[in-house]
């Protein structure tokens, strides 16, 4: 008898501990999620959708124009270079006619993904 009711207590304890340690596991997961939710990361877009073309460090490459000193980031309006973004430059509208492609469209990301890029950019152009 004694050993049963030991044993229950001995059950009920470690649910208790399972249930602690289960509400940590919540509240870490809820703040991974709130935190991505948040805060667009800049850096990492542009590492992921536009460093292929612009390069790791906005140097540029062979197909497309360098970040780095860039007078049309560092002095456009942050509306001018979402417009580039948004609705990419191609055909006629290239400005630089050494790349022989143009700037995609880039039409799966938000509005607050640009905004974060266009400031990850910015610092990019103003880097020495
Ligand atoms: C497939 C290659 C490619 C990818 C990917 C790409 N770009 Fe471009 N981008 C270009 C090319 C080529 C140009 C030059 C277009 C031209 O001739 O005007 C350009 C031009 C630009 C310009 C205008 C620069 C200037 O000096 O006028 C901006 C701003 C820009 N890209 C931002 C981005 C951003 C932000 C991303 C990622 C979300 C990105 N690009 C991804 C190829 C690319």
């Amino acid at each position: 008898m004694i050993v049963i009711l030991e044993f229950k207590f001995f059950l009920k304890r470690r649910i208790v501990y399972m249930k602690k340690l289960l509400g940590i596991g919540v509240l870490a997961l809820g703040v991974a999620f709130s935190g991505s939710a948040l805060a667009a990361d800049g850096a990492a877009i542009f590492k992921a959708k536009c460093s292929p073309c612009h390069g790791a460090e906005g140097q540029g490459t062979a197909m497309a124009p360098a970040f780095k000193g860039n007078a049309f980031i560092m002095d456009s309006k942050v509306e001018d270079i979402t417009a580039v973004i948004k609705s990419g430059r191609e055909g006629a509208a290239k400005k630089y006619k050494q790349f022989a492609i143009g700037m995609p469209a880039q039409k799966t990301m938000t509005d607050e993904e640009i905004k974060a890029v266009v400031e990850f950019q910015k610092t990019l152009a103003a880097a020495k």
